[in-house]
């Protein structure tokens, strides 16, 4: 996984030709070598030519998530807020909170190239490799009690399911609340964070994390087989910065919905989407809790049937029974 910027991208940016030798030797690398960081360049999306005798040419660049770039594929209704670009940050939650404190618009959106600390929900790390995917936090100012904040959760799940089917012919599922899958692999996920008196939601951090470039040498060997890409799943590399206006033109879209009718007004959605239903599944908890999904409710809890009785749950960690199989409908 690399950090920062590509020596070789650097070798290559503004020169024209360059011979594979020349290019070998100022990275101190073998020809052979260089070849394979080429190919690894286009895979993220570079356009580089390569010509018998004349060398590498870098003729396009990979499409940096710069804010006029996203600006071209969305025009907000009601997250008008500042999109705030960074190359290298910890975590986009955590400077979109830093923000929020000092005051900053429903909609200010902080995107990053990569990402050094980037959170997972439970305390877990996302993995965010330089350039390949998308770490986005949205500031959010919700006048509801923080009791219904994971609702949220749901409708930022929902929004990237959807953008991630109109990428495409993906199929994407949800696994409530918010992980987003293809092919029974996980592709996106949402970390909501809060910070709240006891009645009053100060402000809410909306964080994304979608895999839309990486390729499986990107993850660590421990995800290869549970995590995925839109690219490793569609065979083609993504726009990144059009995915990211598409995305958030779904999330601006899909929270007038929620202000206006709450989650009741978009679960339909969310069912279609909804991988779990009719999928037996563990519930951690203590003791845990085995069933089968029957959808969710106005309220954004996951319906379970055990033993002949439906029963709500508001929180915790979904375990499918049956590996993640029961998921691996429709195309990868
Ligand atoms: C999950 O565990 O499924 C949630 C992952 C959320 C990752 C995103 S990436 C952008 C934002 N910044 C973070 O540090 N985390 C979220």
């Amino acid at each position: 996984m690399k950090e920062g910027r590509d020596d070789l991208l650097a070798a290559l940016e503004g020169r024209g030709w360059q011979s594979g030798a020349a290019i070998a030797a100022s990275l101190g690398v073998s020809r052979a070598a260089v070849w394979k960081r080429v190919e690894r360049l286009r895979e993220r999306g570079y356009g580089i030519e390569a010509v018998a005798g004349r060398g590498y040419r870098l003729v396009r660049d990979s499409d940096l998530l710069l804010p006029d770039a996203i600006r071209k594929h969305y025009r907000p209704t009601l997250l008008r807020g500042e999109i705030v670009h960074r190359t290298t940050i910890d975590s986009t939650n955590r400077l979109a909170a830093e923000l929020a404190r000092a005051g900053a618009e429903e909609g200010t959106t902080v995107v990053a190239e990569q990402q050094t600390a980037g959170r997972g929900r439970l305390g877990r790390t996302w993995v965010s490799p330089a350039s390949v995917n998308l770490y986005a936090s949205i500031v959010l100012r919700p006048g509801i009690p923080p009791l219904d904040v994971p609702r949220l959760t749901l409708v930022a799940g929902l929004a990237v399911a959807e953008a991630i089917r109109d990428s495409g012919s993906f199929a994407p599922r949800i696994k409530w609340p918010n992980d987003v899958l293809l092919g029974g692999r996980k592709v996106a996920g949402v970390l909501t964070e809060l910070e709240a008196e006891a009645d009053r939601v100060r402000f809410v951090i909306v964080g994304i994390g979608v895999n839309l470039n990486a390729a499986r040498a990107d993850f660590p060997p421990e995800l290869r087989r549970k995590a995925t890409s839109l690219a490793i799943a569609g065979g083609t590399p993504v726009a990144r910065a059009a995915f990211t206006g598409r995305l958030l033109t779904r999330l601006d879209a899909a929270w007038a919905t929620f202000l206006e009718g709450g989650f009741a007004a978009l679960r339909h959605r969310y069912d279609e989407l909804h991988g779990l239903v009719g999928v037996a599944v563990t519930i951690d908890g203590a003791p845990p809790l085995a069933g089968t999904v029957r959808g969710v409710d106005d309220g954004g809890a996951l319906l379970v049937e055990a033993e002949g009785t439906i029963r709500r749950v508001v929180s915790g960690e979904v375990t499918l029974r049956d590996t993640y199989r029961a998921l691996r409908r429709g195309r990868a």
